[in-house]
């Protein structure tokens, strides 16, 4: 049986420095006598991770254009979206795309989310079957549409359920599984804390916790003094997740939480940059060609993953993420967005950086051929278009 509590020494993956390098300050604020260096290697079961950031899932984000770019900036592990294990169940078109795997991407996690332990066990062989890593099980999500379901959430109030779900999933494929959980429903929940432990005990070899609440939803702050609590608790390696912007943010949760690695979301949108802060200390601000050249290639490599029709409307949010920060005009970010093709879209950002050319050609020859990617017999055929 595996163990959710190890005594002594930082649980098994987590930082790579003991409770006692750990010291209490005056107010009661622990900090750390030692750096943690984010270009360490570190483990979820047998999946060597090679770096100590980890790229969130984010639904409407996490599209294979943002988990590529997110390695090349230095994420060790990067997630799909949440994935319904319903939708994969009945083949549904949409949700079979989400398993479109690509050479340069792992090791990937993906997420899946439901409330039927056979169906998510299912699920995950299926998401094995496509090139995951990791699977993923998604107890945070705090989105009405899927906590009325029963999952996301919601399950963090019924561990039983819950850790039939992880026992199933855990049982059903050979790699590792792992949970991202938030604090619990309510404001000031301490639920993750008596959940946690028990998923581990029903197999999952990593815990991922942002530390909102449900109701919260991304208002406050995340707490992670909750986190270190779980850290604790737990002989497998948790992953941070919230607020992580920085290099300063990414040492200072690492070093006050013992875990083992940070998650970073909203802070990579449109802003891979700052995961090269976050891993190398690098915080020079890209030229207006770097940012057009990202820009321009993510928008192709979107149009190839889902097509012409929705990449154009899925597309318009990242616009204003990459320009913003004083990097463009305001008004260019709207005359884009106001532009009906892609086709568009690129050719202006050229014109307004025509140095962009030399980059985008670099990262295109960069990219692995698209022959390579593991795409499933019971795919429909238009999964293998878009152009
Ligand atoms: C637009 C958006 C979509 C998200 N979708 C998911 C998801 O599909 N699965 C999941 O586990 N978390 C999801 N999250 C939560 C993030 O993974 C992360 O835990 C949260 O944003 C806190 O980290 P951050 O402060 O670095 O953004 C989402 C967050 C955002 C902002």
């Amino acid at each position: 049986m595996k163990k959710a509590r190890r005594k002594g020494a930082v649980a098994g993956g987590n930082g790579s420095y003991t409770r006692e390098d750990r010291q209490q300050g005056p107010a009661g604020t622990i900090f750390a006598s030692v750096q943690v260096d984010l270009r360490e290697s570190w483990w979820i079961g047998g999946v060597e991770i090679p770096t100590r950031l980890v790229l969130a899932p984010m639904a409407g984000v996490s599209v294979q254009a943002f988990r590529r770019q997110g390695r090349r900036y230095g994420a060790g592990l990067v997630c799909s979206e949440m994935v319904s294990c319903a939708g994969l169940e009945h083949r549904n078109e949409r949700t079979l795309g989400y398993l479109r795997v690509g050479t340069d991407e792992h090791p990937l996690a993906i997420q899946i989310f439901g409330s039927e332990p056979g169906v998510m066990a299912e699920a995950a062989r299926m998401v094995v079957a496509a090139g995951a890593d990791i699977v993923d099980i998604n107890f945070g999500c705090p989105v009405r549409k899927v906590t009325k379901t029963g999952a996301g959430a919601t399950l963090l109030e019924d561990p039983d359920r819950a850790c039939a779900i992880v026992d199933a999933v855990a049982s059903a494929v050979d790699v590792p599984v792992s949970v991202k959980l938030r604090r619990g429903l309510e404001e000031g929940s301490r639920a993750c804390l008596a959940v946690g432990p028990q998923l581990v005990e029903a197999g999952a070899a990593t815990l991922t916790l942002h530390p909102r609440s449900a109701k919260q939803m991304y208002t406050g702050t995340a707490d992670h003094a909750l986190t270190a609590e779980l850290v604790e608790l737990v002989d497998v390696p948790v992953i941070a997740s919230g607020d992580v912007t920085s290099r300063a943010r990414a040492q200072r949760v690492l070093a006050t939480t013992g875990a083992a690695a940070v998650m970073v979301g909203r802070g990579a949108q449109g802003n891979p940059w700052a995961l090269r802060e976050i891993v190398d200390g690098d915080g020079e601000e890209p030229s207006r060609e770097e940012v057009a050249a990202e820009l321009i290639l993510f928008i192709r490599e979107t149009v190839r993953e889902l097509g012409e029709h929705r990449a154009s409307g899925f597309l318009k949010k990242f616009y204003g993420w990459y320009l913003g920060r004083g990097r463009f005009p305001r008004p260019f970010k709207q005359e884009l967005v106001e532009l009906e093709t892609t086709d568009e879209v690129v050719m202006r950002l050229f014109a307004a950086a025509p140095g962009a050319h030399e980059f985008v050609e670099r990262l295109e020859a960069e990219l692995p051929d698209r022959n390579d990617e593991i795409l499933l017999d019971s795919m429909p055929i238009s999964i293998y278009g878009g152009g």
